[in-house]
């Protein structure tokens, strides 16, 4: 991160003020609120000027009682439409960043996991959380506010000089050294504003992962490494903040002085003024008003200048994550509801990044209904070819057909919608285990599911669980073992019906024990559907109908189990 703040960023700002578009009633309302209140602040003074001159001077009781009513008014008022005002402008904040987080998740989601390779997780949450939350802090207190606080200065020194301008002059006196102060005290908050971030971004980083990790931590015995480093970090972050309390500690006390300089010299002018009849007591009684509301805005000012600076930042990163458009092009208009399931892969060449082929002329064919077992050594390309597939990413050169049809004619969901793939790594989210196999989608019953998982042979342990279909997962499945996790999947792809089921090392991690059962489910999960599995166990592909064997990216011998097997000195004996 960057330590110099950019000047105001006017287009920018444009930007985040046109998403206020759709609530364009409310931020009217408070766009007049802020011009009512601003003349209505000074109001209160004016009337107590008026009442003490020319009630309590001269002894009128009751136009006393009249005026003292009419400031109790305008106070109840003023109570009212600060309220109206106050609330309002947070809630187009709230709604501007309520709207903004979904369009920001449905972003992410959509984009071509290459994004996903190389940007942290840390960075697109905290995108979505934190960066949308600071830009709700340029409506709270950034942007209305702000002007509201600059129509109120404007309105009381107006006033003040309207009333007495030598007065005016005598409190204006001390100003210029505010101003500075003003300054100062900005340019520090702001130095420490930037510190503070970079070192809670640290934290973060820091937590998630120990977190994430700590059994490698716990295993190797690093937790007092690990709480060391934690402690260098939280110190320094300690630091910042305290930079940051010192910058307060110093200017609002300084506000305060100047406050009362400024008081002083008012009262020294104001006095002399009402010897010499040039001011009236009503006056000198209003005058102190006058500069509370001066200097309690002014105090602020500068603080909120930085939030709305600190908000701005965060719009320009929220912005270009949405601007990032690596999408795959979903331009594709078919959209069968069953497909026969023929693939074929026609002298594919592919790089995640240019120059570094990860597949080189990759070429087969698998006849619907048939099975592929995929065999190579790690790194050789096997999830590459799955990922391909899917259309996770787009080839360089050569074709990718299903039923004939080049992947990129076929709308993506559709296309991902009769593909289902089993990885070696479930991923397991927080919910019931309903919930896992189902991912909420409406079309699928729990009896579906109760029925898909006594086909696979998942039911016996999932109503064991306590809860059974309504046992909480809890993150990452952590209280399952691998088995029962691996089954969940399963269940998981045998429920969406797929035309084409693609098992990637799915059985790699498998106890013994439970290695029937999964063979069992394997069994049914690829009747009567084209598969493609990717396995190290003789036991699991050696019944596939053909076997490819990869390396490095080229395909170095394809056949059936038997005829590779004839092969003296083949790709495939070695790997046996
Ligand atoms: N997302 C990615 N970005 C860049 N390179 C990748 C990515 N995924 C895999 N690779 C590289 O592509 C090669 C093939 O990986 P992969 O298909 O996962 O191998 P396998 O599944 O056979 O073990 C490896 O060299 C790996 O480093
Ligand atoms: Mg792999």
């Amino acid at each position: 991160m960057s330590d110099t703040i950019p000047k105001f960023n006017y287009s920018l700002f444009r930007r985040v003020m046109s998403m206020v578009v759709p609530y364009k009633k409310v931020f009217i309302l408070t766009a007049i609120l802020t011009v009512v209140l601003a003349p209505l602040a000074v109001v209160r003074p004016k009337l107590l000027q008026v009442m003490v001159d020319d009630h309590v001077v001269p002894g009128d009781i009751h136009g006393m009682t009249m005026l003292a009513c009419a400031i109790f008014g305008v106070l109840i008022l003023e109570v009212v439409l600060r309220y109206f005002f106050l609330y309002h402008a947070d809630w187009i904040g709230q709604a501007v960043i309520r709207d903004l987080r979904v369009k920001v998740f449905r972003h992410i989601t959509g984009l071509n996991l290459s994004y996903f390779d190389k940007t942290p997780i840390g960075q697109s949450t905290t995108r979505t959380i934190n960066d949308i939350e600071a830009i709700n802090t340029i409506f709270s207190e950034g942007s209305i506010t702000i002007l509201a606080d600059l129509l109120t200065l404007f309105a009381v020194v107006t006033m003040m000089f309207y009333t007495s301008w030598k007065l005016t002059m005598a409190v204006l006196l001390v100003f210029p050294l505010l101003i500075w102060g003003s300054i100062r005290f900005k340019e520090s908050i702001r130095k420490s504003y930037e510190k503070v971030r970079t070192h809670i971004a640290a934290m973060n980083s820091f937590l998630q992962e120990r977190i994430t990790g700590m059994r490698i931590v716990q295993i190797f015995n690093a937790e007092g490494r690990e709480a060391e480093k934690f402690r260098q970090i939280n110190h320094d972050y300690t630091g910042a903040n305290l930079r940051s309390v010192l910058a307060y500690a110093i200017f609002f006390p300084v506000v305060d002085i100047i406050s009362a300089l400024s008081l002083g010299l008012m009262v020294w002018f104001g006095a002399r003024g009402v010897l010499s009849g040039d001011v009236t007591i009503g006056i000198l009684v209003a005058f102190p008003l006058y500069i509370s509301m001066l200097y309690r805005p002014i105090r602020m000012l500068a603080d909120k200048f930085n939030t709305l600076q600190m908000g701005l930042i965060a719009a320009e990163r929220v912005f270009k994550l949405l601007e990032n458009d690596n999408k795959i092009a979903n331009t594709g208009t078919l959209a069968p509801k069953k497909v026969r399931g023929a693939v074929d892969f026609e002298h594919v060449v592919f790089a995640y990044n240019d120059g570094e082929p990860v597949l080189k002329d990759v070429s087969f064919r698998i006849e619907p209904g048939q099975t592929l077992a995929i065999v190579g050594s790690t790194g050789s390309g096997k999830t590459t070819i799955i990922n391909l597939l899917n259309r996770f990413y787009d080839i360089q050169s050569g074709c990718i057909k299903l039923d004939g049809h080049n992947l990129s004619e076929y709308e993506l969901a559709a296309l991902r919608g009769r593909i289902a793939v089993v990885l070696q790594d479930v991923f397991l989210f927080s919910g019931t285990v309903l919930e896992n196999i189902s991912l909420r989608d409406p079309n699928i019953s729990e009896a579906e599911v109760i029925e898909a998982a006594k086909m696979i042979g998942a039911h016996q342990f999932i109503e064991k669980l306590p809860g059974g279909y309504y046992y909480q997962v809890m993150e990452r499945g952590a209280t399952l073992s691998m088995g029962q996790r691996q089954l969940i999947s399963f269940v998981r792809a045998l429920v969406f019906n797929p035309d084409v089921l693609i098992l990637d090392e799915a059985t790699s991690s498998i106890d013994p024990e439970s290695e029937s059962i999964i063979q069992f489910a394997i069994e049914k999960l690829i009747a009567r559907r084209t598969s493609i599995i990717i396995a190290h166990r003789l036991s699991t592909i050696r019944h596939a109908h053909n076997i490819l064997v990869l390396e490095k990216g080229v395909v170095k011998e394809l056949g059936p189990h038997e005829k590779l097997l004839a092969n003296e000195g083949g790709a495939y004996r070695a790997l046996l």
